[in-house]
C-alpha cells in the first residue's frame, strides 16, 4: 500500500489541462466566415477519444492477464485476478456500445460538413484497437478480405513496426492453448476418459439413427435424406475431435484455432465445470466468450452506424465501407473454438464417472 506523499490537486492529478485542451476539431481550425466550425465535430472527436481511453484500460487489464499466463505455471490463486480482469473488459465493452447511439445523434448531413477534412484518416488506424485484437489472438493475416499490405499500408512506419512485432508475441489465445495442453486431468493412468466419452456419443448416435429408421415409413424421400445427412454431419463433427487429419484440415481452413490436445482439454473443462477445480477455468472461458461476443456485437452495431452515415459510399480509409465492415464482423472471431465446443456437450446425467483419484485432484477438500 502506498502512503500519501503530500497534497494533491484534482486537476493536476488528472492532468485536465492537457486532457481538456486535446479536442481540436478540424473544421474549427479551417473555419471561415462562410464556412464556420461544424458543430457536431466536437462530439465526433470526444466519442472517438473516449473509445481510445477505454481501449487503454482494456489493454492495461489484458496485459496483466497475458503476464500471468506467460509464467511457466499459472497458480490456482491467479485465476481470481484473471477472471476479475477479463470480466472488467466485458463490462467496459458493454458500456462502450451505446456510445455509437450518442454519435448517431449527429445526422449524415451534419457529418458531411466535415467528413472530407478527415481523409484518409480512419478507424483502420486505431492502433490500440488492433493491439487488442492481436493480443486476444486475431492476427492481421487472419483478417477477412482486407489483405495485410492494404491494411499495414495505411499506418505510419512506427505503428506498422509495432503491430508486426506484437504479432510475434504469444496472444491470449495461444497462451491459453499452451496452458490447456499442460492440463493433466484426462491423462491419469487407468482412466481413459475419452474412450468412455466416445462410448456415450456412439450410443447416442446409434439411438438417433434407430429413431430415424423407425420413422422412415412416415417420411418423404427428401426428409429421410435430410435427416440421414444431418446425422452423418454430426458423426463427422465428432470425428473431428479425435481424427488428426480432420482436425488439421479444419485448422488449415481457419475453422479451428486450438491444437487438438487443447480442444479436448477445453471440452473436459466444459463438461466437468461443476468440479470445484474446474469452476474457475470455466468462468474464464465464459469471460473469453463474452469478450468475443461483445466485440462482434460492437462490430455489427458499427456496420449499421457506417451504413446510416455513408449509405454505399466508401470509407475514409479506402475500404468498401459498410460492406467491408459486415464481412469483418462475421469473420473476425477469436475464441471460436470455445463456442463450437457446445456441439460436443452431453447431458450431466450421461457424463462418464470420474475415478476417485481424479476426483480428489478436482476437489478442494476431498
Ligand atoms: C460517423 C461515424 C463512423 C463512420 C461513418 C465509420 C465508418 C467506418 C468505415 C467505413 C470503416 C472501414 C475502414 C474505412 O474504409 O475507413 C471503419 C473502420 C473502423 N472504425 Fe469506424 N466509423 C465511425 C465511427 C467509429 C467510432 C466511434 C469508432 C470507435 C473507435 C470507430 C472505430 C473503427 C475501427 C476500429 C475500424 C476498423 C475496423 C476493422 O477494420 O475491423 N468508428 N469505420
Amino acid at each position: 500500500m502506498h502512503k500519501n506523499q503530500g497534497p494533491v490537486y484534482y486537476n493536476d492529478y488528472l492532468m485536465l489541462d492537457q486532457l481538456l485542451t486535446s479536442q481540436e476539431p478540424m473544421s474549427k481550425k479551417h473555419a471561415t466566415a462562410e464556412n464556420p466550425e461544424a458543430h457536431d465535430e466536437m462530439l465526433f472527436v470526444i466519442v472517438h477519444q473516449s473509445y481510445e481511453l477505454w481501449f487503454k484500460q482494456i489493454l492495461h487489464d489484458l496485459n496483466s492477464v497475458l503476464a500471468i499466463f506467460s509464467k511457466p505455471k499459472v497458480e490456482d490463486n491467479d485465476f481470481g485476478f484473471i477472471i476479475q480482469r477479463l470480466d472488467r473488459i466485458t463490462k467496459i465493452q458493454e458500456m462502450m456500445l451505446p456510445y455509437l447511439g450518442i454519435l448517431e445523434t449527429m445526422t449524415p448531413m451534419d457529418f458531411l460538413e466535415f467528413r472530407s477534412l478527415l481523409m484518409p484518416a480512419s478507424g483502420f488506424q486505431s492502433t490500440q484497437f488492433r493491439e487488442i485484437e492481436i493480443k486476444l489472438g486475431l492476427n492481421t493475416n487472419d483478417r477477412e478480405s482486407i489483405d495485410r499490405e492494404f491494411f499495414l499500408g495505411r499506418l505510419t512506419e512506427k505503428d506498422r513496426d509495432k503491430l508486426v512485432q506484437l504479432e510475434k508475441v504469444p496472444s491470449l489465445l495461444r497462451l491459453v492453448e499452451a496452458w490447456l495442453e499442460r492440463t493433466p486431468f484426462t491423462a491419469t493412468p487407468g482412466f481413459n476418459f475419452w474412450k468412455e466419452y466416445q462410448n456415450v456419443i456412439m450410443t447416442n448416435l446409434a439411438e438417433d439413427e434407430a429413431t430415424i429408421q423407425k420413422n422412415m415409413a412416415n417420411l418423404s424421400e427428401k426428409d429421410k435424406q435430410i435427416q440421414l445427412e444431418s446425422l452423418n454431419l454430426t458423426k463427422e463433427n465428432f470425428d473431428s475431435l479425435f481424427n488428426v487429419d480432420i482436425h488439421a484440415k479444419l485448422v488449415a481452413e481457419g475453422k479451428r484455432k486450438f491444437s487438438q490436445k487443447a480442444i479436448l482439454n477445453a471440452l473436459f473443462i466444459l463438461l466437468y465445470r461443476d468440479e470445484p477445480m474446474l469452476a474457475m477455468p470455466f468462468q474464464m472461458f465464459t469471460a473469453m466468450m463474452d469478450i468475443d461476443e461483445n466485440f462482434t456485437t460492437w462490430r455489427h452495431r458499427h456496420v449499421l452506424l457506417a451504413h446510416r452515415m455513408l449509405g454505399s459510399k466508401i470509407g475514409t480509409g479506402g475500404s468498401s465501407g459498410h460492406q467491408y465492415l459486415k464481412k469483418a464482423a462475421d469473420s473476425n472471431r477469436v475464441f471460436l473454438d470455445l463456442f463450437n465446443l457446445s456441439t460436443f456437450l452431453i447431458p450431466r446425467s450421461q457424463l462418464p464417472k470420474i475415478p476417485n483419484e481424479v476426483k480428489r485432484q478436482l476437489n478442494f477438500n476431498v
